[in-house]
């Protein structure tokens, strides 16, 4: 299947220079709509981006050393995950030192000169705020464990047992065992949602609070754009540490299954975001929420309705319609839209199963990865590309246990094999580990970096990449896409989503076939007030491209975007 080639990849740093990205022009525009509203953001895992020194792990300096890479993409910010001082249990997700860049990723010279670089192409750097849990190894955590009467004893939460190795209730950890850990020098427990080797911080110490606050201003002075939250839902339990209601059954470490009703979105969390946003706000920064609702109401808790929370809390709902199923993202976009938030949009992340793989048959992957870009791509709200992905990068799961590094992958294997196969290294060419290092890389990439890599898919016009570098291009240039309303199209068709980016006197049609057969869909748009507008192909992947609007005929995945004008 191919797509209309609108433009070289050369001739797309000539675009992109003539319509620099709208961030770039002014602050906020005529909509009243911020930067990070029309900006393109890009999470890139640290450890497996791009590796400047051939240690096998990705650091700071690859990732500036890839700028322009990421310029010619169309990505506006970098969401890096935690590249602080850490032991590394988590991955970064256990940070030891707030204020300092981990040696494996470089120096904080080496991030001062990644911001600097980022700027020079209007590529902001978003980091990765831990804020519910420490690593053990942080100097806080340290102290409070030293003794009962320690300063730092109330930063975290120290409870006595029910009795004789009995923990102070039956909370389970996410990541296997009892969330509570007995340290033997004080007699005391103390509780960690993730591994023992992340003790929750007391978000209800006023001091704790104020710590953590400073780091953020810490970071917007050395020219942060914003931080994405981590677990934001679990930064506070229950002051009487009841138990939780059990339910039947057991989960994939062994543990029985229980409601996380009384150590997760407590509405004391909400107070706290509200005021971190105040925070970000003296520095015009984001806050993108990592915040894993159940539904849309819950969704919309997160934004803070009267008060301001995050301006970016991310849909995760959107990624758990796990089939290509019309009706099902109509549905959830619908209740997205309507949230009255601004919508945030992902694919996939480094700890969900690539994409690719998620939404992939076996036979039509490549043509499915860009029906997916198709449709993240031109919905109103701001999408959040995770690294590798506009390669058609797949998971390169681990298949025996001795391989995994991911410790939730060795505790809960065969059920649970972790999360290494979404982080393996980017594939940038054909060459040994996909160019991404000259030794071994911590993980290794899959077989498919033959063909799926930078190199190969740059030359290629037929590319997924190319694809998503059209998309993004055409986000950055056209004012439907950025600014319209989205209005739902043939909303009974199973097969078939269909809607309008209007905005004035212009529209962008999408049309796309999540089926695996031919079919044909009919627009009468005249009561959208299109009935006689021109219409003009900006990107299909049609064969020939559609002579007429009113009746187009999607080839199995295909995928039509057009300008309407009146
Ligand atoms: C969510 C992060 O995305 C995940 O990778 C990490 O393991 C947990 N939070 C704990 O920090």
């Amino acid at each position: 299947m191919k797509f209309r080639n609108l433009a070289t990849p050369a001739l797309f740093t000539v675009i992109l220079s003539l319509f620099p990205s709208v961030q770039a022009q002014k602050k906020i525009d005529a909509e009243g709509h911020q930067w990070w509203q029309h900006a393109v953001f890009y999470e890139i895992y640290p450890r497996s981006f791009a590796d400047s020194d051939n240690s096998g792990m990705g650091d700071l300096n690859g990732i500036t050393s890839k700028m322009d890479y990421l310029k010619q993409l169309g990505v506006d910010a970098i969401w890096i995950t935690p590249c602080f001082p850490s032991p590394q249990v988590d991955f970064g997700y256990d940070v030891s030192d707030y204020e300092d860049i981990d040696p494996t990723y470089g120096t904080l010279k080496d991030f001062d000169h990644m911001v600097e670089e980022g700027k020079k192409k209007d590529v902001r750097i978003i980091l990765d705020f831990v804020i519910n849990h420490t690593s053990d190894q942080h100097k806080w955590f340290l102290d409070s464990k030293s003794s009962k009467t320690a300063g730092h004893r109330d930063w975290y939460i120290w409870r006595d047992g029910k009795g004789a190795n009995q923990p102070p209730n039956n909370w389970n950890s996410t990541f296997g065992g009892s969330a509570w850990k007995l340290d033997p020098a004080t007699g005391q427990y103390y509780y960690h949602y993730f591994y023992a080797e992340q003790p929750d911080l007391n978000w209800r110490n006023p001091a704790v609070e104020k710590a953590m606050f400073d780091v953020t201003r810490w970071w917007y002075k050395r020219g942060v754009s914003g931080f994405r939250l981590d677990a934001v839902d679990t930064m506070f339990e229950v002051e009487d540490l009841r138990d939780n209601p059990t339910l039947p059954g057991i989960n994939k470490f062994g543990d029985p299954n229980q409601e996380v009703k009384y150590n997760a979105k407590l509405p004391e969390m909400h107070d706290a975001l509200t005021k971190l946003r105040t925070v970000a706000d003296e520095s015009d920064a984001v806050l993108i929420g990592e915040t894993w609702t159940k539904n849309i109401e819950e969704l919309k808790e997160y934004y803070g309705g009267h008060r301001k929370e995050l301006q970016m809390p991310m849909d995760f709902l959107f990624t758990q319609v796990n089939q290509l199923s019309a009706p099902e993202f109509r549905r959830q976009i619908a209740g997205v839209d309507k949230s009255g938030g601004w919508p945030v949009y992902l694919l996939s992340n480094h700890d969900i199963v690539r994409a690719y793989n998620r939404y992939g048959d076996g036979q039509h992957n490549d043509d499915i990865a860009k029906l997916m870009a198709g449709l993240f791509l031109t919905l109103r709200g701001t999408p959040i590309l995770y690294y590798g992905e506009e390669l058609g990068m797949e998971n390169n799961d681990p298949t025996r246990r001795e391989d995994v590094k991911d410790p939730i992958g060795r505790l809960g294997w065969p059920k649970e094999k972790g999360r290494d196969g979404e982080r393996t290294p980017m594939q940038w060419n054909d060459s040994a580990n996909a160019g991404f290092s000259t030794v071994a890389p911590w993980l290794p990439v899959p077989a498919s970096y033959k063909t799926h890599n930078v190199a190969a898919e740059d030359k290629d016009p037929d590319s997924i990449l190319n694809f998503y570098r059209h998309l993004l291009a055409l986000r950055h240039t056209d004012a439907a896409l950025a600014e319209g309303e989205y209005v739902a199209l043939n909303e009974n068709d199973p097969n078939v989503i269909s809607y309008l980016r209007r905005y004035k006197n212009e529209a962008v049609l999408v049309a796309l076939n999540m089926s695996n057969t031919e079919h044909t869909v009919k627009f009468d748009l005249a009561p959208q007030g299109f009935g006689k507008a021109k219409s003009t192909t900006l990107l299909t992947t049609l064969k020939p491209a559609p002579a007429r609007i009113e009746e187009v005929s999607l080839a199995p995945f295909g995928v039509y975007i057009a300008r309407l004008s009146k």
